[in-house]
């Protein structure tokens, strides 16, 4: 009996595969970290056959500790790391060069060699997104200006190009023996290369970069079949019928399906969505313009999204790069030790600044320092970084939207972190809301799967599933809080203008 639905999520520091039950409960799960490779400043590369390893590896074990096999799967769904760039020959599986993370900067000369005259807003009116390192794009064309033979290849018709979705899908359902290469809407809403309105390729942006079209997955919607897995991914037969990106599967699973709500997940970095329904609404304050999701054939919901690029990877830096603790979750002893931040005002600027300033020459910058402050209150000035942060964006996102926020429902590894829950509440003046299963990225990619099989009827179950597990209400005092807020702006503005042509 098919009385399960497996997600993978294929993330940014892991990979995991999580079955659900019919409730929307967790059964089993399986979680495997890949390397980080950092060959320079500023770069950021997975090698993706890792990836596939480890994909491969997370549904075994999944499947083994929920004493299942595939034949107890009615579907599957997968969501994902999104704008991370995969080139590969479609005749040997071998990647051509390592996938080129969202996270790395080594575009920019790109982005602003195609912004020209008209500068980083050039295509945003068609793809809702500015010219900026974080997008697909840019990453192929760097690929194929840089890897030897590339662009031959790829001219071709040998080379294709897919996020970690359609990586993923395509090695599932059969690699070189007819993989499917597809995407979904809103994984192809952050290549830069898809229009929002017809959600096809534009050829002329395509041009432009140097991509030919072979390259390019067939986009489908966010919940509908693909295709069957095949025996080299575990799961003969089953059919793989969702792709969300990563944020998007997270407001799926949030159950946002009601205009003007909208979800915080807290990860390797953080990431505010709020649907705007079948509108697709142009921000004025640094907010995307992206594809929230399309289940079959129903028209496409859009979001405004308010990306932010550090948040759990400053607590990452902390432990590994300063060592300061073991675990992630130790920040929160220490930042606990001190009763405020001690004038520290730490800005994670390591990929420069995303959303709302989209701010390339900005770097990470400690501000504040004086013989007081201490670790405990560089613990906490990391911890209220991610909320000031998320406060910046939800402030750009009343702007655009006129849309006043109630509460903020959360997910996401640093959800569990109580203190930075309570000062996010404190900062953004409503309260701040937690569901029960936190593991809503995989879950929203879960539901497209099984709702479009017929697992789920619909969104209405999505809804009937979703429980509440904790809420924090503001405590603090309002002049207490600009204060705060005050600083951090200022603190923000230290650093900008730091990168010049020839200092990384
Ligand atoms: N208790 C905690 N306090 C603070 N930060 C935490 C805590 N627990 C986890 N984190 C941080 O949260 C992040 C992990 O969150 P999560 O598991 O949602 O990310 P992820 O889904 O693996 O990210 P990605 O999808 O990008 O791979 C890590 O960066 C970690 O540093
Ligand atoms: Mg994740």
């Amino acid at each position: 009996m098919a009385d399960y639905v497996l997600a993978i999520d294929q993330g940014t520091t892991s990979s995991r595969a999580i079955v659900f039950d019919h409730s929307g409960r967790i059964v089993s799960t399986g979680q495997l970290e890949h390397e980080q490779i950092f060959p320079r400043a500023g770069w950021v590369e997975h090698n993706a056959e890792q990836i596939w390893t480890n994909v491969r590896e997370v549904v075994g074990l999944a499947l083994t500790r929920g004493n299942l096999s595939h034949e107890d799967l009615a579907a599957i769904g997968i969501t994902n790391q999104r704008e991370t760039a995969v080139v590969w020959d479609k005749n040997t599986g071998k990647p051509v060069y390592n996938a080129i993370v969202w996270q790395d900067t080594r575009t920019q000369a790109i982005a602003d060699e195609l912004g020209g005259s008209e500068g980083p807003d050039k295509y945003k009116s068609i793809v809702g997104l500015p010219l900026a390192t974080y997008f697909s794009g840019p990453k192929v064309k760097w690929i194929l200006d840089n890897v030897d033979g590339a662009r031959e290849a790829a001219e071709r018709g040998d080379l294709l190009f897919g996020n970690t979705d359609t990586w993923v899908l395509w090695n599932m359902t059969g690699g070189p023996d007819g993989g499917v290469h597809v995407t979904d809407v809103t994984n192809a809403s952050r290549t830069m290369l898809m229009d929002l309105d017809t959600l096809s390729w534009r050829e002329d942006i395509a041009a432009d970069m140097g991509i030919p079209m072979s390259m390019l997955p067939e986009i489908r919607s966010s919940s509908e079949v693909y295709g069957q897995g095949r025996p080299r991914g575990l799961v003969p037969g089953v059919p793989i019928a969702g792709i969300l990106g990563d944020q998007q599967a997270a407001t799926f699973g949030q159950a946002c399906f009601e205009v003007g709500t909208a979800k915080n997940t807290y990860g390797t970095g953080n990431f505010m969505l709020l649907n705007t329904g079948t509108e697709k609404v142009a921000s004025k304050n640094g907010l995307l313009t992206t594809v929230c999701y399309k289940i079959g054939d129903q028209e496409a919901r859009y979001a405004l999204e308010g990306s932010i690029a550090v948040t759990g990877s400053l607590i990452q830096w902390l432990r590994d790069n300063l060592g300061m603790f073991e675990d992630a979750p130790d920040v929160e002893w220490l930042a606990r030790k001190v009763e405020d931040n001690g004038g520290a005002y730490f800005v994670p600027a390591f990929s420069g600044l995303f959303a709302p300033y989209w701010r390339p020459d900005a770097r990470g910058a400690l501000v504040g320092l004086t013989r007081y402050v201490n670790r405990n209150h560089i613990a906490r000035a990391s911890l209220e970084a991610v909320a000031y942060q998320s406060r910046e964006v939800a402030d750009a996102m009343r702007l655009d939207s006129g849309v006043e926020l109630t509460e903020l429902k959360v997910d996401g590894g640093m959800v569990q972190n109580e203190l930075l829950m309570q000062f996010q509440a404190d900062q953004l003046g409503v309260d701040v809301v937690r569901p029960k299963v936190a593991e809503t990225t995989a879950l929203g990619a879960a539901y497209a799967a099984g709702i479009a099989v017929g697992f789920w009827k619909g969104e209405e179950d999505v809804v009937a599933n979703w429980a509440e597990d904790k809420r924090w209400t503001p405590v603090v005092a309002e002049d207490e809080r600009e204060r705060l807020y005050r600083s951090w702006k200022k603190a923000v503005t230290k650093t900008f203008d730091w990168v010049d042509a020839d200092v990384q």
